[in-house]
């Protein structure tokens, strides 16, 4: 049986991901449509991506996974999030959950290690989880930063710590950077035991995840260093790599790492 996906989302991630399936890298999976922004008229719509899909990805930014989420999993159809960063809201979080009927998976995206974290949490007790991601400064000016701050981020030769906390203080400020850490937080199955830190950088030829997960069956002490992606300096290459490795486990399980 094939399965039928259709994607929210054809930025640096999205339209990779359509290239990827068009060109067969997930046997037993076809790419129905590309939903829109806006009023783009392809020909193709969110409605009809509910009606002919089997699983809709969201590769668009967390006011995405908000707008259509619900309606995909009320529907029964599966939503892959890769803007796990979305979930930081409980109201959100719990419809997308919990209420069903359909499924709402999350993409590894740019980070390894999470099924580590998962099985020890279902085992064992997670203790702690620290993450310092660092990022070139570019990458992490907000528009909520006045002028001042961000020629000083910007400015600096040196290494800049730009916010310290978990999912709900990245998600106010940071919110493109929000995906691992709600990620780090889901796979460990607390909102609470994530501590990270965002430094800018001058120095970061790529994109670096340190990881430390401390929990009763093993310390894991995960390293990532993501290239970019080529559409989109903010985001990693691996993401749309993980969306497709994701939806080819999905239709034919064989062989793969669950
Ligand atoms: N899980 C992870 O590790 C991870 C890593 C990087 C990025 N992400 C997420 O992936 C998302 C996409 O990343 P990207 O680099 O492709 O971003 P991008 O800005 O290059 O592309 C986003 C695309 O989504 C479209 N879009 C936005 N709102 C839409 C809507 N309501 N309907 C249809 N299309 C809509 C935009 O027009 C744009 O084409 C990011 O917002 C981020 O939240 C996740």
């Amino acid at each position: 049986m094939v399965l039928k996906v259709a994607l929210i989302g054809s930025g640096a991630i999205g339209s990779r991901v359509a290239e990827l399936l068009d060109a067969g890298a997930a046997p037993g999976v076809e790419l129905t449509g590309v939903v829109p922004h806006g009023d783009a008229g392809t020909g193709f719509s969110f409605d009809e991506a509910l009606d002919i899909a089997d699983v809709v990805v969201e590769c668009a930014g967390v006011a995405a996974v908000a707008e259509f989420g619900p309606r995909i999993v009320s529907a029964g159809k599966d939503l892959l999030v890769t803007s796990i960063g979305a979930l930081c809201d409980d109201s959100l979080r719990q419809t997308l959950l919990d209420d069903g009927p359909g499924r709402t998976l999350l993409t590894t995206g740019a980070l390894g290690g999470l099924d580590a974290i998962t099985a020890a949490c279902a085992g064992g007790t997670i203790h702690s989880i620290t993450m310092e991601s660092r990022k070139l400064p570019a990458a992490l000016i907000q528009s909520w930063m006045d002028g001042e701050t961000k020629d000083r981020i910007l400015a600096s030769t040196q290494p800049v710590e730009l916010l310290r906390g978990g999912p709900a203080d990245f998600i106010k400020a940071f919110p493109k950077s929000t995906n691992v850490v709600s990620a780090l937080a889901l796979a460990a199955g607390t909102w609470d035991v994530v501590e990270a830190v965002l430094i800018a950088d001058p120095a970061a030829k790529q994109t670096s995840h340190h990881v430390v997960a401390e929990t009763s069956l093993g310390t894991f002490n995960i390293r990532v260093t993501n290239e970019a992606s080529r559409g989109n300096p903010a985001s990693s290459a691996l993401v749309p790599h993980a969306v497709v490795r994701g939806l080819r486990t999905l239709a034919n399980a064989n062989g793969s790492f669950i």
